[in-house]
């Protein structure tokens, strides 16, 4: 294996694909164009759909090749780990309707072993395992095809793995596009199985994707239905990160060349290292991933997407307030965002000449932001301090659920840098009671009038709200589409997605996903009023609502009823009406434990 740098592998992918008859294009801007679906580019394929449905000629032909920057924020909480990062980049080498399978596995492989030089030993493959019944609608074959190419390129059938839909199909989820079967390739770690079941498609570590090789024969059309596209595609994405990651034996990819820099600067502006040394990791990361991000997306040239509560623009506040709040666990002084955003132009403007030409704007948008973020914060700290003082006069040890909570509420304060600060001051911090203050709080304050909102960030934002609407029409739905054995097992919303568990023993099918798809987006086209009333858990069920088995409820629950589409017991809080909502899509469908699924879903703009 070659130890290259991310500069070295862009340069020699783009070599090796043009001597293979592909055109350089330059990749597209991280702010989709007309594309309400999605609120950055999240692959390489995005900006190619019209070519890929063969709606028009691309002027380079029917070969492409380029580095896409793609921004992906579902999993912003994950970020801190080794893997998860908000922005990365994509290489990608398209056929528009003209080389297919053979060549491209091929190509993928002698890229990867003759000029990065990964021995054919530490690569595993998946491909699609096929569904339905030959003769049935529906029917769609294993990928035998991809399957017997790597044989014949000496990869043994033991390391191809054959896995279903929600492994090994690339496409829209949810919305009409095209899409089909694909073969991810894995960098075996040489780390010990982490059990029996572990493969490739495990997120234990052992194996790392680094490629995957999309043969879109398929188009996914209004009904949810795959049709044939009457073209053979091949999109791919390899990723620069992972891949350098896997080149160098680096641990993880924040300790790779391309990080190196902006770790530098985070550990030369810091003057203070948490004695938890989980803490200290997570916060390096978090900031050398968030302020990343935010550079490009300030810097991208498309321009447009500034700090705010609503879809992009609050997905970059997030990541900047995100950075902000974790900079003070390293006791790094403010204005770090700037420097930060210096230091990542520095490191890529001869690969991407927008961040030299908008780093100002960018500089002047990240100081804005992190001075009303740490305004917020100070008058937090200080509010803290004072009730720890007044606490240790009174012989007290711990903060009360009201307190954290009036910190939170009142002063915008978030709860981990409560239970931080009370760490470092030798207090406790009474948990359930902040959280139900919380509850508690959001069942009174909360009415249904969408004009009610708080300005300014919480957690309990606008689009948090929204996300809660759309939960109850998604379990609406799923209890239409399924039946009434659907029922609510968890749920967990972030401003980014909807996260629902769910009983239920198999897979989604297709066409139930894309039905219960239909079915919220056409309550959202209803526009359907929201309402609420206090009542009885025993009056509430006795009207046919929903309510958690086993949950333990008050005397007094609030009950919220969509026309007449659902009806649920719940603290809230809901938008007025689901038109608020845009539009619904599910983005993944999966296991979540033995006989339940979890769907993660988004909501449009409004
Ligand atoms: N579009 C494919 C992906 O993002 C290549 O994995």
């Amino acid at each position: 294996m070659k130890n290259l740098t991310a500069d070295e592998l862009r340069d020699m992918y783009l070599k090796f694909f043009e001597s293979k008859g592909h055109k350089i294009i330059p990749g597209a801007s991280v702010i989709p164009e007309n594309d309400p679906t999605v609120l950055f580019t999240t692959a390489g394929m995005h900006p190619l759909v019209p070519y890929l449905m063969g709606a028009m000629e691309h002027p380079a032909g029917t070969r492409l090749t380029d580095v896409q920057k793609c921004v992906r924020t579902g999993d912003i909480d994950e970020v801190g780990d080794a893997a998860h990062l908000t922005f990365f980049e994509m290489l990608g080498n398209w056929s528009l309707n003209d080389y297919f399978k053979k060549e491209a596995i091929s190509w993928s492989f002698e890229f990867l072993t003759r000029h990065l030089g990964f021995s054919p030993d530490q690569i595993s493959v998946t491909v699609f395992r096929g569904e339905g019944r030959e003769g049935e609608p529906g029917y769609i074959p294993a990928d035998e095809e991809a399957a017997a190419i790597w044989r014949s390129l000496g990869i043994p059938d033991e390391r191809i793995h054959r896995l279903p839909r929600e492994d090994n199909w690339w496409g829209p989820a949810g919305t009409t596009g095209p899409c089909g079967p694909d073969t991810e390739m894995f960098i075996d770690t040489g780390k010990e199985k982490c059990g029996p079941e572990c493969r490739p498609g495990c997120h234990c570590g052992k194996y790392v994707e680094i490629w995957n090789d999309v043969f879109m024969q398929y188009n996914k059309n209004a009904e949810g239905k795959f049709e044939p596209l009457g073209r053979h595609n091949v999109d791919t994405g390899m990723g620069v990160e992972r891949t350098i990651c896997m080149m160098s034996g680096a641990p993880t990819v924040y300790d790779t060349e391309i990080f190196a820099p902006i770790m530098a600067k985070i550990d030369e502006l810091s003057t203070a290292s948490p004695d938890d040394a989980e803490l200290k990791l997570r916060s390096r990361r978090i900031i050398a991933d968030h302020m990343r991000t935010a550079t490009f997306i300030l810097c991208d040239p498309k321009g447009g997407v500034k700090p705010g509560n609503i879809g992009a623009n609050y997905v970059l506040r997030r990541l900047i307030r995100r950075a902000v709040r974790y900079s003070r666990f390293l006791g790094i002084a403010p204005g770090f965002t700037v420097k930060l955003a210096e230091t990542i132009c520095e490191k890529y403007k001869h690969v991407y000449p927008e961040l030299a030409q908008n780093l100002q704007t960018c500089k002047l948008d990240l100081e804005a932001e992190e001075n009303r973020f740490n305004q917020t914060l100070d008058k937090g700290e200080a509010m803290f301090n004072k009730v720890a003082e007044q606490l240790k006069a009174h012989g007290q040890t711990q903060i009360s659920g009201k307190t954290a909570f009036k910190l939170y509420d009142t002063f915008g304060f978030p709860f981990e840098m409560t239970l931080e600060m009370a760490d470092k001051a030798g207090l406790t911090v009474d948990k359930e009671g902040f959280e139900e203050a919380n509850r508690k709080h959001q069942e009174l304050s909360r009415t249904t009038s969408a004009g009610s909102f708080k300005a300014g960030l919480q957690d309990n934002s606008e689009v948090v709200t929204r996300m809660h609407t759309a939960t109850h029409l998604l379990h609406a739905a799923l209890h239409k589409v399924l039946g009434p054995t659907a029922n609510q097992k968890g749920s967990n919303i972030t401003a980014e997605r909807l996260r629902f568990d769910f009983t239920w023993p198999e897979p989604m099918t297709a066409e139930q996903k894309a039905e219960v798809e239909k079915l919220v987006n056409e309550w959202i086209a209803q526009g359907i009023d929201v309402s609420k009333k206090m009542t009885t858990v025993e009056e509430a069920k006795a009207e046919g609502a929903m309510a958690l088995f086993g949950a333990k409820y008050g005397d007094q629950v609030s009950l919220y009823t969509i026309g007449d589409v659902s009806k649920e017991i719940c603290c809230g809080p809901h938008v007025a009406n689901t038109k608020e909502l845009g539009s619904f899509k599910i983005v993944k469908e999966q296991s979540s434990s033995a006989g339940v699924r979890r769907i993660k879903a988004v909501i449009g703009n409004m």
